[in-house]
């Protein structure tokens, strides 16, 4: 069969999406681009609003090829697969399976006898109340960047938030498990991980835990001999603990980078939006961090327009920005989503105002943005190549990569191949979302 994946969201729908496409190819199928495709597998995301609209309309694109050819089938997954289920099966003939994150482990028997009998549908919906693992099928080579999920689903309920409704309650994996996995893809070529999890600084707090905390099992991963990167996402404030911010100060191979979503800068937004951190907890995290890390590149995420948010609460959230000074940050406007708290809530902000706000809030961003990368120009960077820049060179083909920051780097190399090298880089420009340097040593 030939198959072809479509990834919405977050990294652990791309995890999933990585784990499935390895598994299908080591049991024979094949990986083709989406016109050759019989089976389609949608992984997808209803966080906000727009995305799960998106997958509305891809689906009514997708079925242009089962119009042509009924053998070919669609697969959903993931949080909009939870949230509609079956309903899909009316509105989309084509769809033979949906699967949630619980799922996933399944997935692959399940298209190969969808693959054998057209009159089959299945659903794999049911929450489990364990981490299923999965057995991994990982290919001789990987690229230099893998991600590994250590944990799955929260326990937050933030009242704005339908994940703890898509993903189920959280369940930790065994440590010795998730080294396991971090071990082999290292072998495999892997240099810089990535540790998933929707709220990892609360890992191996709940029942299923092993007794090792987030900070135990990041200096763990980090002294696997031969990786080069170690990052991790996402952190919720409230659960982040001293000794993963010492992490930053004594793990020589953790990225200098974290993502610490903090949603408001107003005291009465983040109560009653159920974050259970106040502005002042959170920038005491600031502080003990760059304390630790002086040169941290902080990222985040911002919702404006939540429910009850005045103009006083607004102003809050740009004053917090201009104290914290974020590399970049992912802002968006409340949206409401069937079934959780702030759906309920009265007092709702009009679409005129959460988008004048967002406006002045990107554009503050911005101005953030430009100046940090400004501040880059004359370092010397560590570059990790992941793959050709869009902008090509006059002559040489130009690179794009990650400092230890994680900001975009271009360069151009006569080098035939570099992806996965790690290239030394003195950063000599900066443009609006990206840096420009030259090289000045041996990638490696
Ligand atoms: N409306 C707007 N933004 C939301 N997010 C989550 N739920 C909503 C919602 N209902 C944002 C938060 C979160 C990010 C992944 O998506 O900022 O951190
Ligand atoms: Fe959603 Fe809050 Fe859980 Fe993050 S911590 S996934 S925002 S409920």
């Amino acid at each position: 069969m030939k198959f072809h994946i479509i990834t919405f969201g977050c990294q652990m729908n791309v995890c999933d999406s990585d784990w499935l496409s390895y598994y299908l190819q080591a049991i024979g199928w094949e990986q083709v681009a989406e016109e050759e495709a019989e089976c389609f597998i949608v992984n997808t995301c209803s966080v906000r609003d727009k995305p799960e609209q998106k997958v509305y309309s891809l689906l009514g694109r997708l079925k242009e090829y089962w119009d042509k050819n009924p053998r070919c089938f669609v697969a959903v997954g993931g949080c909009v697969a939870q949230q509609v289920g079956k309903k899909f099966w009316k509105r989309f003939p084509f769809v033979r399976l949906v699967f949630g994150t619980d799922g996933v482990a399944k997935v692959p028997p399940a298209l190969e006898r969808l693959a054998k009998n057209p009159e089959l549908r299945i659903s794999l919906l049911d929450f489990l109340d364990f981490y299923p693992e999965r057995e991994n099928r990982l290919p001789v080579h990987l690229p230099a960047q893998g991600f590994v999920n250590i944990m799955q689903g929260c326990d937050n309920f933030c009242a704005y938030c339908i994940v703890p409704y898509t993903r189920g309650r959280q369940k930790s994996r065994q440590s010795g498990i998730v080294l396991e996995e971090c071990q082999a893809m290292v072998d495999r070529g892997v240099r810089e991980l990535g540790l998933l999890g929707q709220n990892v600084n609360s890992y191996g707090l709940d029942s299923h835990g092993d007794g090792v905390s987030f900070a135990e099992l990041l200096h763990k991963v980090a002294a696997i001999p031969g990786l080069a990167r170690l990052r991790f996402t996402t952190s919720h404030p409230k659960d982040i603990a001293p000794e993963v911010i010492e992490a930053f100060g004594l793990l020589p191979n953790l990225c200098p980078q974290l993502h610490l979503p903090v949603q408001s800068g107003a005291n009465a937004v983040l109560k009653s939006m159920g974050r259970k951190y106040t502005r002042e907890k959170y920038e005491q995290i600031v502080t003990d961090l760059r304390e630790v890390c002086p040169n941290i590149a902080l990222t985040t995420d911002l919702i404006v327009g939540f429910p009850g948010e005045t103009d006083q609460d607004f102003e809050e959230t740009l004053d917090l920005m201009r104290l914290v000074r974020y590399e970049s940050s992912f802002s968006f406007k409340y949206s409401d989503r069937p079934g959780v708290r702030a759906e309920k809530m009265s007092n709702k902000v009009s679409e005129e105002v959460k988008q004048d706000r967002l406006e002045r809030l990107q554009a503050l961003q911005n101005e953030h943005t430009r100046a940090a990368l400004r501040a880059r120009v004359g370092t010397h960077e560590q570059v990790l190549v992941e793959g050709l820049s869009k902008k090509t060179g006059d002559l040489l083909p130009c690179w794009r990569g990650r400092d230890l920051g994680g900001r975009i780097v271009n360069f151009s190399h006569d080098a035939e191949m570099l992806i996965g090298k790690i290239v030394p880089v003195r950063i000599t420009e900066a443009k609006k979302h990206s840096l420009w340097g030259i090289v000045e040593g041996e990638p490696w």
